[in-house]
């Protein structure tokens, strides 16, 4: 069901994308043979420093796979250009009763970054995550020096609502901006 529900018409931020670029980019589920390329990107150490390292053995790894898209609080999902795997998104903290979760997404070809792709996908999933998940507030942590990503979340309607400092284990390291975006203020947005 979700493969119908990921091809649903471009959103509103395929306005500011290159003409070519929706109908080249698709979202589909993750799958295991996709953990390969997502583990080479987990070891560039800029991609690490954007995103902070999730794995740190092959045994997180099998884990973090194990109980993904399986029922629980987290749904991983491909982003492809040209049917090439160029980046994950993973929608996580699943609240069914809460009606929010949590979004994080990366492009792993760096090759693809300020093309609209991040924009244009997780747009995508926006509409899957309000619309067939009934979901009403996603949310996101992003490092504040991270312009790209949040000028890309801010393109989506996302607001900064709170500065967490970078204490302990992650002193020295840039503070995280919480940035929230809710079903109500994206459909006042598509009007
Ligand atoms: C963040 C990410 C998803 C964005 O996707 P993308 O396809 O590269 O971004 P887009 O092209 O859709 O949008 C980026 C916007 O930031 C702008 N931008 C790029 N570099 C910038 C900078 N240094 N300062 C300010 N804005 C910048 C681009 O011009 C574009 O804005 P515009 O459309 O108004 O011109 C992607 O770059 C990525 O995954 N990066 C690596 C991992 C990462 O940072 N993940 C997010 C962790 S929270």
């Amino acid at each position: 069901m979700a493969q119908r529900l990921l091809q649903k018409a471009p959103g509103p931020a395929d306005a500011r994308t290159p003409l070519s670029a929706p109908a080249r980019l698709r979202v589909r589920w993750l799958q295991a043979e996709d953990l390969p390329v997502m583990a080479a990107w987990e070891r560039d150490p800029e991609i690490a420093h954007l995103m902070g390292r999730r794995f740190q053995t092959d045994a997180d790894v099998r884990e973090w796979w194990g109980t993904l898209n399986r029922g629980g609080d987290r749904l991983g999902f491909a982003i492809l250009l040209d049917g090439r795997l160029i980046g994950d998104m993973e929608l996580l903290h699943i609240s069914r009763a809460g009606q929010e979760a949590e979004v994080r997404i990366c492009i792993g070809e760096k090759a693809a970054w300020n093309h609209g792709y991040g924009t244009v996908a997780l747009d995508r999933l926006m509409r899957l995550a309000f619309s067939d998940l009934g979901l009403t507030r996603v949310y996101l942590r992003v490092t504040r020096d991270n312009h790209r990503a949040i000028r890309c979340y801010a393109h989506l309607g996302f607001k900064k609502r709170a500065r967490l400092r970078a204490t302990g284990r992650l002193s020295g390291q840039p503070d995280l901006i919480l940035m929230d975006v809710t079903a109500w203020s994206v459909t006042a947005a598509d009007r």
